[in-house]
């Protein structure tokens, strides 16, 4: 016992440096190499059986690994309003291995399974008994023995010449190891949900609290601050997002207090005040989307254009754009992101009512575009119409908006209206809701893109549609067969509407 126990005497040396200290597990017999050999040939079940039962390992790391809390922090941070950082320091055991420092980059490779990952927390560090070794800290979840190594671990360490004696290290945990759940797990009522999610919006985290975590919104905004890089400003919203603008209300928590920020989307660039104006960092996917439809040359109208998502990708894509908010504060940042992108030439900006806007600059627009030159002319028009909460209600603009004969089918524009629906079936009922303001049936010539899930069973979707020359024109078809539009053909099984059209063609 003793004659293999000296080889290894050192670790019996390692003392205690300042909080940190590094212990032989004195009930841990190490193997030399012959053993370890045997090991690795012998049949490892039955081996590591009769192994436990001559030489017991590491029974502190053991209870430690059974001990779910080894990475949590004191308990008597739980309540805590006002978050005090020096409170969350505790000690911990730690497996390590110590080894020559030549062989740590050869190691670390292969050891990356056993090897502990805590946020800044080393994964190695100098040995304090010997200026040439270093330890590697060992995740004490998984390593608690010889046993506890692989069979290529210990392999390569035998290569190495490392023996694989796992010893302690009396760590020092602070309030920077600890990741944002674990901390606020600890302070907010036990039981109770933690969710730490938020938006980010540039230098912004959005959270979205819960009334029990309200005690706590300081500390928590705080700890978001802490935990994410580039955060600094929490922000909570304190009011839904049901005012004509579609900003929050929103109370700082922690941090700046300054909301103008900066955040890049889909590769452009966006500069606005977030409490003044609607950003949305989970609609990039859409913006992307929408922008993917349109081909240069073509001419979109964004109704409800904030501060410019759907309108600077489009109009860096040589399209030429018709913008719209109502909120003069969208307004304002939109025309100074069209500058920041460089695509002031191609956007024109306006700061209408969404009806004015599409009876106004709309209309004229479409005249020219769809007018009797129409016939030389290949661009597709787009309308996107993102207020979701009220949009539908605005394709009554489109009814009987221009005059003149009507123009070629594949001229007529493609509208891309946003909806929420809290129905079964979501799609069913944002088409039956568009169709019954326009007065047509959109069943067979629309399609329903489902954008997200807002809330349980609240989906956020898009109809796109081609406006019908019925609707959108004074003057109707005269000769339905040489004069339909493709929805129409479709549209035919809607009785109402085909007799309307009927009546209509009939007067003229
Ligand atoms: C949901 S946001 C969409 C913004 C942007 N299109 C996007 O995708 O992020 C709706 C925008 O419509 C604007 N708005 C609300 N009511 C309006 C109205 N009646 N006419 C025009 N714009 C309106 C709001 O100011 C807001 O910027």
């Amino acid at each position: 016992f003793r004659i293999l126990r000296r080889p290894f005497e050192f670790s019996r040396r390692l003392l205690k440096v300042e909080s940190c200290s590094i212990t032989e597990s004195k009930s841990l017999i190490p193997l030399a190499w012959p053993s370890l050999t045997q090991k690795l040939n012998r049949t490892r079940g039955i081996y590591l059986l009769s192994q436990r039962r001559k030489f017991s390992t590491m029974p502190e790391l053991e209870t430690n690994q059974r001990n779910s809390e080894l990475f949590t922090p004191p308990s008597d941070v739980r309540g805590m309003t006002k978050l005090d950082r020096t409170a969350f320091t505790k000690t911990v055991t730690i497996p390590v291995l110590k080894v020559r420092k030549e062989v740590v980059n050869k190691l670390m490779q292969s050891l990356k399974r056993a090897t502990l990952r805590r946020p800044g927390i080393k994964r190695v560090i100098e040995d304090p008994e010997d200026e040439d070794g270093r330890l590697i800290m060992l995740d004490p979840y998984k390593m608690f023995s010889l046993d506890s190594f692989e069979e290529t671990e210990l392999s390569i360490l035998k290569q190495l010449n490392v023996n694989p004696q796992i010893s302690k290290y009396n760590l020092e945990l602070t309030y920077e190891n600890f990741k944002s759940e674990e901390i606020l797990k600890a302070v907010l009522p036990e039981g109770e949900d933690v969710t730490s999610g938020f938006s980010r919006v540039g230098h912004i985290a959005h959270l979205n609290l819960r009334d029990h975590q309200l005690p706590f919104k300081h500390l928590i905004g705080q700890v978001m601050i802490d935990k994410n890089p580039g955060i600094t400003s929490a922000v909570n919203k304190i009011n839904n997002i049901d005012n004509t603008y579609r900003n929050f209300q929103m109370e700082v928590l922690s941090g700046e207090e300054n909301m103008m920020t900066k955040v890049r989307e889909n590769n452009y660039n966006y500069e606005f005040d977030f409490s003044k104006v609607y950003w949305n960092p989970r609609l990039s996917t859409e913006h992307s989307r929408i922008t993917e439809l349109l081909k240069p040359g073509d001419v979109l109208f964004d109704v409800f254009a904030g501060v410019g998502p759907f309108v600077i990708p489009v109009a860096k894509k040589n399209c030429t754009v018709f913008a719209n908010d109502l909120n003069p504060e969208s307004h304002k940042w939109l025309l100074h992101n069209c500058k920041l992108n460089k695509v002031d030439q191609k956007v024109k900006v306006f700061n209408l009512d969404g009806k004015d806007f599409l009876q106004g600059p709309v209309r004229e627009e479409l005249m020219q575009q769809l007018g009797p030159l129409s016939k030389e002319r290949k661009r597709s028009v787009h309308i996107v119409m993102n207020l979701p909460a009220k949009a539908v209600e605005f394709l009554s603009a489109f009814k009987l908006l221009l005059d003149g004969p009507p123009c070629r089918s594949e001229l007529l524009p493609t509208v891309h209206c946003y909806s929420f629906s809290k129905d079964a079936n979501p799609a069913e009922d944002v088409r039956q809701r568009a169709g019954a303001v326009l007065g047509v049936s959109l069943e067979a010539c629309s399609s329903v893109h489902l954008v997200r899930n807002v809330a349980p069973s609240k989906e956020m979707l898009c109809i796109t549609f081609q406006i019908p020359a019925s609707i959108l024109y004074k003057k109707q078809p005269i000769n339905l067969e040489n004069h339909e539009d493709p929805p129409l053909k479709r549209q035919r099984t809607d009785k109402a509407f085909s007799e309307e059209k009927i009546q209509i063609a009939s007067k003229t």
